[in-house]
């Protein structure tokens, strides 16, 4: 089955492609970052961590093996880091980023940038980052089943830029799946913030799974509230949401 484009002429800045399954959408989604990374030698990527992106990233590794794709000179920025984490620790997004993706790619060690989760003062360590935040040509992102995006999590307001989160119970119990028990999974994390993401020039969002299917119209059919930080992503003008057909059984105004 063909991957198949939906648009809504009322957000006329949101493409949604919507892909048979996983393996579709991690295709569909490589093929857009390689794409994009073509056009521009020194690219600015954003990452995200978490198991959506994972099959994105091995088709990256796959890209490069082929030599489709130089990451020499590629400078990339993740959205966030638990807290408190050391970077050796096999749960930090650190960790994570070299596993999947940069220990397997010609990236540059000094070009990977991710929060410090280790930094003794939070605060200080996240206005450091944003400070640090190069103009991202593309930014990588999923969606919580909450509807956060990075670690940007249900709240009565947007907050702005890189800031210390106290994850909420829904993400704990989430992200419980990759530690031996709830317990283990940190209660604080250093995220971008709303402006952070909003301020990338382009967004891809990978999103996979029933679990995920109410999140996505809320974020996309829904009003654009604090509630659903990914309602934000509606006043973008240019993302593309790549979903398998499980994730978008619930949307009904694109077409
Ligand atoms: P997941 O996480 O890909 O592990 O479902 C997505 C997210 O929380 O942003």
């Amino acid at each position: 089955m063909k991957n198949e484009l939906l648009t809504n002429p009322l957000l006329p800045g949101i493409r949604f492609w919507v892909c048979e399954d996983y393996y579709a959408m991690s295709r569909k989604a490589a093929a857009i970052v390689g794409g994009a990374m073509q056009q521009k030698n020194d690219f600015v990527l954003g990452l995200a961590t978490g198991s959506t992106p994972v099959g994105l990233y091995q088709e990256l590794v796959g890209m490069y093996e082929a030599g489709v794709l130089d990451f020499d000179k590629v400078r990339t920025f993740n959205l966030d880091e638990y807290y408190p984490i050391s970077r050796e620790d096999c749960q930090s997004y650190y960790y994570f980023m070299f596993d999947k993706l940069f220990s397997r790619v010609n990236i540059k060690k000094e070009n990977v940038h991710l929060p410090d989760g280790s930094a003794p003062d939070p605060e200080a360590a996240c206005k450091q980052y944003e400070a640090s935040i190069e103009p991202v040509d593309l930014q990588v992102l999923g969606i919580g089943s909450n509807g956060h995006i990075g670690f940007n999590e249900p709240s009565d307001s947007f907050i702005y830029p890189t800031h210390v989160v106290n994850l909420t119970a829904n993400t704990v119990k989430d992200n419980s799946r990759f530690f031996e028990s709830a317990d283990q999974v940190p209660r604080k994390a250093l995220s971008m913030g709303i402006g952070t993401i909003m301020r990338a020039k382009s967004i891809l969002m990978v999103v996979s799974g029933r679990n995920k299917s109410t999140a996505l119209r809320e974020a996309f059919e829904g009003g654009i509230v604090p509630q659903v930080p990914a309602s934000i992503l509606q006043l973008h003008p240019n993302v593309t949401v790549v979903t398998d057909r499980e994730a978008a059984s619930q949307i009904v105004s694109w077409t």
